[in-house]
Protein backbone atom coordinates (compact mmCIF):
# COMPACT_ATOMS: atom_id res chain seq x y z
CA UNK A 1 0.00 0.00 0.00
CA UNK A 2 2.68 2.10 0.63
CA UNK A 3 6.43 2.02 -0.36
CA UNK A 4 8.94 4.80 1.04
CA UNK A 5 11.81 4.27 -1.12
CA UNK A 6 15.36 5.51 -0.69
CA UNK A 7 14.40 9.04 1.05
CA UNK A 8 16.73 11.70 2.22
CA UNK A 9 16.30 14.60 4.57
CA UNK A 10 19.18 17.25 5.94
CA UNK A 11 17.97 20.45 7.99
CA UNK A 12 20.87 22.60 6.68
CA UNK A 13 23.84 20.18 6.72
CA UNK A 14 22.58 17.92 9.21
CA UNK A 15 21.64 14.62 7.84
CA UNK A 16 18.73 13.43 9.60
CA UNK A 17 18.21 10.32 7.28
CA UNK A 18 19.63 9.43 4.43
CA UNK A 19 18.20 6.23 1.78
CA UNK A 20 15.65 5.61 4.49
CA UNK A 21 12.99 2.57 3.19
CA UNK A 22 9.78 1.34 4.48
CA UNK A 23 6.59 -1.22 3.62
CA UNK A 24 3.48 -0.95 4.83
CA UNK A 25 0.75 -3.56 3.12
CA UNK A 26 -2.90 -2.92 3.79
CA UNK A 27 -4.45 -2.97 7.11
CA UNK A 28 -1.01 -3.73 9.26
CA UNK A 29 -0.34 -1.90 12.26
CA UNK A 30 3.25 -1.32 12.20
CA UNK A 31 5.18 0.66 14.94
CA UNK A 32 8.64 2.64 14.86
CA UNK A 33 10.83 3.31 18.37
CA UNK A 34 13.71 5.27 18.39
CA UNK A 35 16.05 7.26 20.27
CA UNK A 36 14.61 10.73 20.88
CA UNK A 37 16.08 13.03 18.48
CA UNK A 38 16.64 10.07 15.88
CA UNK A 39 14.08 12.02 13.06
CA UNK A 40 11.12 9.71 13.55
CA UNK A 41 8.90 13.20 13.62
CA UNK A 42 11.09 14.38 11.03
CA UNK A 43 10.26 11.18 8.47
CA UNK A 44 6.17 11.83 9.26
CA UNK A 45 5.90 15.28 8.81
CA UNK A 46 7.87 14.67 5.03
CA UNK A 47 5.11 11.75 4.43
CA UNK A 48 2.45 14.24 5.37
CA UNK A 49 3.45 17.20 3.49
CA UNK A 50 4.45 18.92 5.90
CA UNK A 51 8.10 19.57 5.10
CA UNK A 52 9.65 18.80 1.84
CA UNK A 53 12.20 15.56 1.42
CA UNK A 54 15.26 16.15 -0.65
CA UNK A 55 15.18 12.91 -2.23
CA UNK A 56 13.58 9.83 -2.83
CA UNK A 57 9.92 8.07 -3.54
CA UNK A 58 6.60 7.62 -2.07
CA UNK A 59 4.01 5.43 -4.00
CA UNK A 60 0.40 4.48 -2.96
CA UNK A 61 -1.15 1.76 -4.11
CA UNK A 62 1.25 0.84 -6.36
CA UNK A 63 1.69 4.97 -7.95
CA UNK A 64 4.02 7.85 -7.09
CA UNK A 65 2.90 10.40 -5.35
CA UNK A 66 4.60 13.64 -4.02
CA UNK A 67 3.13 12.88 -0.16
CA UNK A 68 0.47 11.77 1.74
CA UNK A 69 -1.95 14.72 2.38
CA UNK A 70 -4.46 12.82 0.63
CA UNK A 71 -4.13 9.59 1.35
CA UNK A 72 -3.43 9.85 5.28
CA UNK A 73 -4.67 11.46 8.48
CA UNK A 74 -1.91 12.50 10.69
CA UNK A 75 -2.13 12.86 14.06
CA UNK A 76 1.00 15.10 15.64
CA UNK A 77 2.68 14.31 18.83
CA UNK A 78 1.35 17.89 19.78
CA UNK A 79 -2.05 18.26 21.45
CA UNK A 80 -3.43 20.03 18.04
CA UNK A 81 -6.67 20.48 19.75
CA UNK A 82 -8.21 24.24 19.07
CA UNK A 83 -8.48 25.57 22.58
CA UNK A 84 -11.51 27.67 21.75
CA UNK A 85 -13.48 24.76 20.10
CA UNK A 86 -15.77 22.61 21.99
CA UNK A 87 -14.38 18.99 21.27
CA UNK A 88 -17.56 18.36 18.56
CA UNK A 89 -16.18 21.11 16.63
CA UNK A 90 -12.64 20.07 16.73
CA UNK A 91 -13.39 17.12 15.29
CA UNK A 92 -15.32 18.26 12.87
CA UNK A 93 -12.83 20.21 11.42
CA UNK A 94 -11.79 17.99 8.85
CA UNK A 95 -15.19 17.84 7.19
CA UNK A 96 -15.67 21.41 7.28
CA UNK A 97 -12.72 22.04 5.81
CA UNK A 98 -12.95 19.40 3.48
CA UNK A 99 -16.17 20.70 2.18
CA UNK A 100 -18.16 17.58 3.74
CA UNK A 101 -21.71 17.19 4.36
CA UNK A 102 -21.93 18.58 8.09
CA UNK A 103 -25.31 16.77 8.92
CA UNK A 104 -23.72 13.65 7.95
CA UNK A 105 -20.19 14.17 9.39
CA UNK A 106 -21.95 15.02 12.54
CA UNK A 107 -23.89 12.28 12.66
CA UNK A 108 -20.42 10.23 12.27
CA UNK A 109 -18.52 12.26 14.72
CA UNK A 110 -21.60 11.38 17.40
CA UNK A 111 -21.21 7.86 16.81
CA UNK A 112 -17.25 7.96 17.46
CA UNK A 113 -17.63 9.68 20.67
CA UNK A 114 -19.92 7.27 21.67
CA UNK A 115 -17.83 4.11 20.60
CA UNK A 116 -14.36 5.69 21.60
CA UNK A 117 -16.44 6.56 25.49
CA UNK A 118 -16.37 10.57 25.12
CA UNK A 119 -20.66 10.39 24.82
CA UNK A 120 -22.04 13.75 26.76
CA UNK A 121 -18.95 15.31 26.53
CA UNK A 122 -19.29 16.60 22.95
CA UNK A 123 -19.69 20.26 24.08
CA UNK A 124 -17.16 20.41 26.39
CA UNK A 125 -14.40 22.49 25.67
CA UNK A 126 -10.36 20.64 25.40
CA UNK A 127 -9.37 22.70 29.20
CA UNK A 128 -12.58 20.76 30.89
CA UNK A 129 -11.71 17.36 30.43
CA UNK A 130 -8.63 15.06 30.86
CA UNK A 131 -5.75 14.37 28.65
CA UNK A 132 -6.59 11.22 28.21
CA UNK A 133 -9.66 12.42 26.84
CA UNK A 134 -8.23 14.80 24.83
CA UNK A 135 -6.40 12.36 23.18
CA UNK A 136 -9.83 10.30 22.03
CA UNK A 137 -11.33 13.61 20.74
CA UNK A 138 -7.55 13.74 19.06
CA UNK A 139 -8.15 10.24 17.68
CA UNK A 140 -12.01 11.28 16.64
CA UNK A 141 -10.72 13.78 14.50
CA UNK A 142 -7.86 11.51 13.09
CA UNK A 143 -10.91 9.64 12.42
CA UNK A 144 -12.86 12.37 10.36
CA UNK A 145 -10.32 12.68 8.15
CA UNK A 146 -11.30 9.26 6.28
CA UNK A 147 -8.39 8.18 5.38
CA UNK A 148 -7.21 4.26 4.86
CA UNK A 149 -3.99 5.05 6.59
CA UNK A 150 -3.13 6.94 9.72
CA UNK A 151 0.14 7.97 11.20
CA UNK A 152 0.49 8.38 15.01
CA UNK A 153 2.88 10.00 16.50
CA UNK A 154 3.22 8.81 19.98
CA UNK A 155 -0.35 9.09 20.31
CA UNK A 156 0.00 8.49 24.36
CA UNK A 157 2.55 9.66 25.91
CA UNK A 158 1.52 12.68 27.60
CA UNK A 159 -0.77 9.99 29.94
CA UNK A 160 -0.29 8.44 33.25
CA UNK A 161 0.83 4.84 32.72
CA UNK A 162 -2.97 3.92 33.20
CA UNK A 163 -4.81 5.98 30.94
CA UNK A 164 -2.39 4.58 28.57
CA UNK A 165 -3.43 1.28 29.15
CA UNK A 166 -6.91 1.92 28.68
CA UNK A 167 -6.43 3.63 25.51
CA UNK A 168 -3.86 1.14 23.75
CA UNK A 169 -7.38 -1.20 23.64
CA UNK A 170 -8.56 1.82 21.66
CA UNK A 171 -5.92 2.33 19.47
CA UNK A 172 -6.30 -1.38 18.35
CA UNK A 173 -9.60 -0.89 17.48
CA UNK A 174 -8.40 1.40 14.67
CA UNK A 175 -7.01 -1.67 13.09
CA UNK A 176 -9.70 -4.34 14.44
CA UNK A 177 -13.01 -2.28 13.63
CA UNK A 178 -11.93 0.93 11.96
CA UNK A 179 -9.86 -1.09 9.03
CA UNK A 180 -7.02 1.28 8.78
CA UNK A 181 -3.60 0.50 8.53
CA UNK A 182 -1.40 2.40 10.70
CA UNK A 183 2.32 3.59 11.18
CA UNK A 184 2.64 4.71 15.06
CA UNK A 185 5.79 6.17 16.18
CA UNK A 186 6.26 5.21 20.21
CA UNK A 187 8.35 5.05 23.19
CA UNK A 188 6.74 2.54 25.13
CA UNK A 189 7.95 -1.05 24.03
CA UNK A 190 4.96 -2.64 25.99
CA UNK A 191 2.75 -0.76 24.11
CA UNK A 192 4.31 -1.47 20.60
CA UNK A 193 4.20 -5.63 21.68
CA UNK A 194 0.82 -5.30 22.44
CA UNK A 195 -0.41 -3.75 19.39
CA UNK A 196 2.26 -3.46 16.24
CA UNK A 197 2.50 -6.58 13.60
CA UNK A 198 5.74 -5.30 12.78
CA UNK A 199 8.41 -3.51 14.67
CA UNK A 200 10.58 -0.77 13.09
CA UNK A 201 14.04 -0.18 15.85
CA UNK A 202 15.84 3.18 14.34
CA UNK A 203 19.27 4.13 14.88
CA UNK A 204 20.23 7.32 16.10
CA UNK A 205 21.05 10.20 13.14
CA UNK A 206 21.45 9.97 10.46
CA UNK A 207 18.78 7.70 11.26
CA UNK A 208 18.19 3.97 9.72
CA UNK A 209 16.31 0.56 10.93
CA UNK A 210 18.36 -1.05 12.88
CA UNK A 211 16.19 -3.93 13.96
CA UNK A 212 13.01 -4.84 12.10
CA UNK A 213 10.32 -7.36 14.20
CA UNK A 214 7.44 -9.25 12.99
CA UNK A 215 5.31 -10.38 15.58
CA UNK A 216 2.38 -12.86 14.73
CA UNK A 217 1.00 -13.15 18.02
CA UNK A 218 -2.67 -13.01 17.57
CA UNK A 219 -4.55 -9.96 19.48
CA UNK A 220 -5.11 -8.68 22.37
CA UNK A 221 -1.84 -10.44 23.45
CA UNK A 222 -1.26 -10.41 27.21
CA UNK A 223 2.78 -9.47 28.05
CA UNK A 224 3.80 -13.08 29.64
CA UNK A 225 4.23 -14.14 26.10
CA UNK A 226 7.18 -15.58 26.37
CA UNK A 227 8.20 -14.72 23.00
CA UNK A 228 6.83 -10.83 23.54
CA UNK A 229 9.39 -10.67 26.76
CA UNK A 230 12.20 -11.84 24.45
CA UNK A 231 11.20 -9.25 21.60
CA UNK A 232 11.32 -6.95 24.20
CA UNK A 233 14.26 -7.79 26.36
CA UNK A 234 16.54 -7.50 22.47
CA UNK A 235 14.51 -4.06 22.04
CA UNK A 236 16.25 -3.12 25.21
CA UNK A 237 19.28 -4.55 24.48
CA UNK A 238 19.56 -2.83 21.03
CA UNK A 239 18.93 0.87 22.36
CA UNK A 240 21.18 0.65 25.48
CA UNK A 241 23.77 -0.80 23.43
CA UNK A 242 22.75 2.90 20.64
CA UNK A 243 22.87 4.94 23.14
CA UNK A 244 26.40 3.94 24.88
CA UNK A 245 27.78 3.67 21.43
CA UNK A 246 26.48 7.06 20.85
CA UNK A 247 29.09 9.85 19.96
N1 LIG B 1 12.50 22.54 11.51
C1 LIG B 1 13.70 22.07 11.87
N2 LIG B 1 14.82 22.74 11.54
C2 LIG B 1 16.04 22.26 11.87
N3 LIG B 1 16.24 21.10 12.54
C3 LIG B 1 15.17 20.39 12.90
C4 LIG B 1 13.84 20.83 12.58
N4 LIG B 1 12.95 19.90 13.05
C5 LIG B 1 13.71 18.96 13.63
N5 LIG B 1 15.01 19.24 13.55
C6 LIG B 1 16.12 18.40 14.03
O1 LIG B 1 15.96 17.12 13.45
C7 LIG B 1 16.33 16.08 14.36
C8 LIG B 1 15.22 15.08 14.46
O2 LIG B 1 14.10 15.66 15.13
P1 LIG B 1 12.74 14.88 15.29
O3 LIG B 1 11.77 15.80 15.92
O4 LIG B 1 12.37 14.28 13.98
O5 LIG B 1 13.16 13.70 16.30
P2 LIG B 1 12.28 12.54 16.93
O6 LIG B 1 12.93 11.25 16.57
O7 LIG B 1 10.85 12.74 16.58
O8 LIG B 1 12.50 12.80 18.48
P3 LIG B 1 11.50 12.58 19.74
O9 LIG B 1 11.51 11.10 19.99
O10 LIG B 1 12.16 13.33 20.86
O11 LIG B 1 10.15 13.12 19.38
C9 LIG B 1 16.69 16.78 15.67
O12 LIG B 1 18.10 16.86 15.72
C10 LIG B 1 16.06 18.15 15.53
O13 LIG B 1 16.80 19.09 16.23
MG1 LIG C 1 9.17 13.19 17.65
Amino acid sequence: MLQVSSVTKYFNDQKIFSGFNLKVDQGQFHVIIGPSGCGKTTLFDALTGVIELDEGTLSWKQKLVFNLTHHAAYMQQKDMLLPWFSLLDNALLPSKTGGQNMVNAKKQALKLFNRLGLSEYESHMPNQVSGGMRQRCALVRTLMFNRDLILLDEPLSALDTITRRSLQSLLLLLQTEFKKTILMITHDIEEALLLADEIYLLSPQPMTISRHFILDQPKPRKFNDPVLLKIKADVLDKLEGDLIHEP
